[in-house]
């Protein structure tokens, strides 16, 4: 396994590409299947959760290329005749979840594993399966798999928010089957993510008729068939927000080119709280740090709340402000793996049920720590960034399933920072 190496005390300065957004890419490239020609999926980033997407594509008969320098993908679905989700696939990445919907509705049946936990919490799956009942599949757990069956699915109204809200992949799902469903459905709780509603767009240059994306209400008229399209994804927010925290920490100016300042108005407004300089540049985003950093309660909230997707990143970011934070998980409450890893940095960060209670210090210390989840990688990496002496963070395969070569992009911005074959 490979580890990276940080050298900290570095002052980022220049300007980042933010590439496609991941958790966009991953449902669009599972709807394309719906579609009765090939998709060209553009702006698509890359990294290993689209190259498992891609393994379960082949796996199913569809047939795809790369082109672009790997950012643009061609999925022609002609050889799928329907599917089944090993559990083999959906262990190395949940978000495989996301066929379920599409198989079901243009070809009646799906067996899909069902997806395992993970370090960031339960990561149940009632909604979409809640949602999928609605439209009028048959749904059984056997052995570990979900078989679903429908002879046609009809539209229904169905309220598909949970006790921690709306779901994203759940609406990703319901979505993608409703839009060829016999009538009308209502998804009431829908997640109103820009991924989401990247999904939408996508499926409405396929021939969908979707109204209400980006609410929480949705309304969606079933259609015969969708045709084939071209699409290109949007920026990654979460990559976005992840380098606003690496600028903010080190004290330095960054431009994220690309970057929709429209998708982080919460990250904008904490941030700037913060005492982050961060201003709107024609198709960019420029982040000034200070030098300091003051401290900030947050609590992570579905769109347009905070993100729980960079709630590491803040709390990497609060162990060097002036004073304590209190950070509290909103959507995965254990949603903490990364603050005993920062802890060993010489952090002051105590857990108190959902919250974090971050203590600023002067100054973190470099030391070996161990990635357990994607963003919880970004957060050490961010932490390495300005700690005393070396980080190593070890099992660094979590944070390539997400960012399009991270080491890469920071190098060029003035980090040191490098990979290294690892022996954890
Ligand atoms: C998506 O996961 C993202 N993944 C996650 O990003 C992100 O953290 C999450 O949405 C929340 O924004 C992809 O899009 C591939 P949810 P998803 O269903 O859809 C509960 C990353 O780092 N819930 O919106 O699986 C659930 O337990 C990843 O890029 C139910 O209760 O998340 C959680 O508490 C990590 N029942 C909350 O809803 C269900 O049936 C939100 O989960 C489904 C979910």
């Amino acid at each position: 396994m490979e580890k990276m190496i940080i050298e900290g005390g570095a002052c980022l300065r220049g300007t980042v590409e933010i590439s496609g957004a991941k958790n966009a890419c991953l449902p669009i490239m599972a709807a394309s299947i719906m579609a009765e020609g090939p998709c060209v999926i553009r702006n698509a980033p890359r990294v290993s959760d689209v190259n498992t997407l891609t393994e379960m594509l082949r796996f199913i008969g569809a047939t795809v290329d790369f082109s672009d320098n790997g950012c643009s993908v061609r999925i022609d679905p002609s050889g799928v005749t329907g599917g089944d989700a090993p559990y083999e696939m959906v262990k190395k990445m949940r978000a495989s979840i996301c066929f379920l919907g599409p198989l079901l509705a243009r070809f009646g049946r799906a067996s899909i594993s069902l997806p395992g936990g993970c370090v960031i919490g339960p990561r149940p799956i009632g909604l979409h399966l809640k949602g999928l009942a609605a439209l009028g599949a048959r749904i059984e757990l056997n052995h570990g798999y979900i078989e679903a069956e429908a002879d046609g699915l009809r539209g229904a109204e169905v309220f598909l928010a949970g006790r921690f809200g709306p779901s994203v992949l759940a609406t990703a799902n319901v979505m993608s089957a409703a839009v060829l469903a016999g009538g009308t459905t209502r998804i009431i709780g829908a997640a109103c993510e820009p991924e989401i509603v990247d999904l939408a767009e996508f499926l409405i240059s396929m021939g969908a008729r979707i109204r209400g994306h980006g609410s929480h209400i949705l309304e969606i008229d079933g259609v015969e068939g969708l045709s084939a399209s071209e699409y290109t994804i949007i920026p990654d927010r979460i990559e976005a927000g992840t380098f606003m925290a690496a600028a903010a920490i080190t004290g330095g100016e960054v431009v994220l080119a690309g970057a929709r300042h429209d998708h982080l108005g919460a990250v904008v407004d904490k941030l700037a709280e913060a005492g982050v300089e961060i201003r709107r540049d024609g198709e960019s985003v420029v982040v000034k740090g200070t030098g300091s950093v003051r401290n900030v309660d947050v609590a992570t909230h579905h769109y347009p709340g905070f993100p729980t997707d960079l709630q590491a990143q803040l709390t990497a970011l609060m162990t060097v402000s002036e004073g304590i934070s209190i950070i509290t998980e909103k959507v995965f409450p254990e949603r903490f793996m990364h603050v005993p890893e920062l802890n060993r940095m010489a952090a002051n960060i105590s857990i108190e049920g959902p919250s974090a209670i971050v203590r600023g210090v002067r100054e973190l210390s470099g030391a070996p720590v161990m990635a357990s989840d994607l963003r919880a990688s970004a957060a050490l990496i961010i932490a390495g960034l300005v700690a005393g002496g070396r980080t190593e963070v070890n099992r660094v395969y979590h944070i390539d399933r997400g960012y399009d070569g991270i080491e890469k992009k920071l190098s060029a911005l003035g980090a040191r920072i490098w990979r290294e074959k690892g022996s954890l």
